[in-house]
């Protein structure tokens, strides 16, 4: 299966998408994720994308498209995808379907998470990451026994740098004017499904699964 995952910074894409692709057995593709990565381990790539990332601007197409292109080839990748964070303009969508029509597959469905702007503050600027395993916390909903510590593997706990307000409301309006064009883009192709992405982690997790079930079927 082959699934995209679009919705504002902080609607809980990264969460959801390790539990929907560990259900569907499929790997979870974040761009966020692969960029800070390369990021933390010094690389040329990395050194092109942090400061648009620091700006919570995009990084250029040209960039992000090549990355792509090279992760969907890999071997984990041919059985199927869940896309968390791309395409993040319609440049990005269009050069996706291109690529897709000449490997002769096509997307199935694209999951729109839907929550509003106070709810995305509020989910960013209490978010923690690990430093060691990735994993996401947040300080209210989803805190770990100790504050700056990770439950899983006892890493360090930080707060990403695109986390500030003033950074969180930036990426909102950059979501406005180059993401949310993705919705009607998608609802034109006839896979979109939108989902209530408020409420506990798990209840979102079994509506977005339930709706991936009805669409399939
Ligand atoms: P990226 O990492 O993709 O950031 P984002 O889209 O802004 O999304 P976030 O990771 O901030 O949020 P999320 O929706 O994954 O929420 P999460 O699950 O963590 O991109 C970062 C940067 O990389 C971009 O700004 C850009 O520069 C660059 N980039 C990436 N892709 C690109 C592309 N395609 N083109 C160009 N540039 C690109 O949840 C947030 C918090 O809320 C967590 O603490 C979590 O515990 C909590 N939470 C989650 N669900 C719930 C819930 N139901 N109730 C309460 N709390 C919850």
């Amino acid at each position: 299966m082959r699934v995209v995952l679009v919705g504002p910074p902080g609607a809980g894409k990264g969460t959801q998408a390790q539990f929907i692709a560990s259900h569907l057995a499929i790997p979870k593709i974040s761009t966020g994720d692969i960029f800070r990565f390369n990021v933390s381990t010094g690389t040329e790539l990395g050194r092109q994308a942090k400061a648009f990332m620091d700006r919570g601007d995009l990084v250029p197409d040209e960039v992000t498209i090549a990355m792509v292109h090279s992760r969907l080839q890999e071997t984990d990748a041919q059985a199927g995808f869940l896309l968390d964070g791309f395409p993040r303009n319609v440049p990005q969508a269009e050069t996706l379907k291109k690529i897709l029509i000449e490997w002769e597959i096509r997307l199935d469905i694209v999951l729109e998470l839907v929550v509003d702007d106070d709810e995305v503050v509020r989910r960013l600027s209490g978010r923690r990451t690990c430093r060691r395993c990735g994993h996401v916390w947040h300080v209210l909903f989803d805190p770990p026994a100790r504050p700056e510590t990770c439950d899983d593997c006892g890493g360090e706990l930080f707060q990403r740098d695109d986390d500030r307000e003033e950074t969180i409301r930036h990426r909102l309006d950059v979501y406005q004017q180059q993401t949310a064009p993705l919705i009607s883009f998608y609802a034109d192709e006839g896979i979109l499904l939108g989902i209530d992405a408020t409420g506990p982690v798990e209840e979102i997790t079994d509506r977005s699964l339930s709706a991936l079930r009805r669409f399939i079927c």
